[in-house]
């Protein structure tokens, strides 16, 4: 599920409690581990996500981050060239060498049949949360700086972008050294991006991370989930040598047509608030997505994050609903 650990389990908030705050708990390769591990316990997923965030990476490259209790992630905004020179990945190892040590602590602490998967966010995503200092309305400053951008050669948004790509693939190179299997890249403001900017700033970087990454790894998986692209998907899959393709709940999985259908699969889907309303039309959604999809050529999982408030026993539901529309394929 996306944000597999989290709110919507007990023993997650009385870890995050623990810890003091999230980045604490991100630094802390056992308490880390320890909440990657809590959701394996109650359901038979295929895979764990290693429990750290995409903004780590700013904080590694020099920035001021902080989550603040019911408001989210808080940064010190960047905003010019003088501000994106003062960043520097000098310490990026060091200061993400906590996330290493979590990914180490769990390849031996998983089962071999449980996939463990690694991540970073996209250079646009991130560079959004950079500019505006946090989650905003309609990433209004970033759009700016990417349109000037792309009449201005030397223009510092596309310094930050350079910057963010080199970063994220050192970042996923040190996941895959520490155990990673899967690498996973999440683009959730892709919607923000008409054609011309997708291309420049989502495609583009995105390609350069993966193009990077396989370089070094041919094999190593890695999903993209660019979000709230819709018809850009398959510009997206023709663009960017991925694996998989993250689907938002808006996709029609039955009309997806990407012309890179066969050697990409798809992953996702699912309505968080579909699973949060549970009953009858839960298991029709579930079954759907099964029927919708070719065995071995989709990732079941949600749309977008698990929501707070959803119950446990939804999540039970939801896996069981899958396994016996599963059977019935066989
Ligand atoms: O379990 C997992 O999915 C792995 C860990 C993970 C987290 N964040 C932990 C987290 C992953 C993969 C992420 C990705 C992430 N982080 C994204 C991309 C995916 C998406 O959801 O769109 C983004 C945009 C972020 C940035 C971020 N982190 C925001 C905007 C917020 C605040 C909003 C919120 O839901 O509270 C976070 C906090 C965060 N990251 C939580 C978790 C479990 C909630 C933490 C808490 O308060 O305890």
């Amino acid at each position: 599920m996306m944000r597999q650990a989290g709110r919507y389990l007990p023993e997650y908030r009385e870890v995050r409690e623990r810890a003091g705050s999230f980045l604490d708990l991100c630094y802390a390769p056992a308490l880390a581990e320890e909440v990657t591990l809590q959701p394996l316990r109650r359901f038979d997923f295929d895979a764990a996500i290693v429990f750290a965030d995409i903004l780590l990476v700013p904080h590694a490259l020099g920035q001021d981050v902080s989550f603040q209790v019911g408001e989210g992630p808080v940064l010190e905004p960047v905003y010019d060239g003088a501000s994106v020179a003062a960043l520097s990945s000098a310490k990026l190892e060091s200061h993400l060498a906590p996330v290493y040590e979590t990914l180490d602590r769990l390849s031996s602490s998983l089962p071999d049949h449980v996939a463990l998967i690694g991540f970073c966010g996209a250079p646009w995503t991130v560079a959004t949360y950079m500019i505006e200092g946090g989650t905003s309305k309609d990433r209004r400053g970033a759009r700016q700086a990417a349109w000037a951008a792309m009449s201005s050669k030397d223009h510092w948004f596309s310094k930050l972008i350079d910057l963010l790509v080199e970063s994220s693939a050192q970042y996923l190179l040190g996941q895959i050294k520490a155990g990673a299997e899967v690498l996973q890249i999440f683009e959730t403001w892709a919607v923000d991006l008409p054609p011309t900017l997708f291309q420049r700033f989502c495609v583009e970087p995105i390609a350069e991370i993966v193009r990077l990454v396989h370089a070094e790894h041919p094999n190593v998986p890695i999903i993209c989930f660019p979000k709230g692209a819709g018809q850009l998907a398959n510009s997206f899959c023709n663009g960017v040598q991925c694996s998989g393709l993250g689907c938002d709940a808006f996709v029609n999985l039955g009309e997806i047509e990407l012309d890179a259908r066969q050697s990409v699969v798809t992953q996702g889907n699912l309505d968080p608030i579909c699973l949060l309303q549970g009953g009858e039309i839960l298991d029709v959604e579930v079954r759907k997505i099964v029927d919708q999809t070719e065995v071995g050529h989709h990732i079941f999982n949600l749309g977008h994050g698990i929501l707070p408030e959803t119950p446990i026993e939804h999540v039970h539901q939801m896996l069981k609903a899958l396994r016996e529309a599963e059977g019935n394929e066989d």
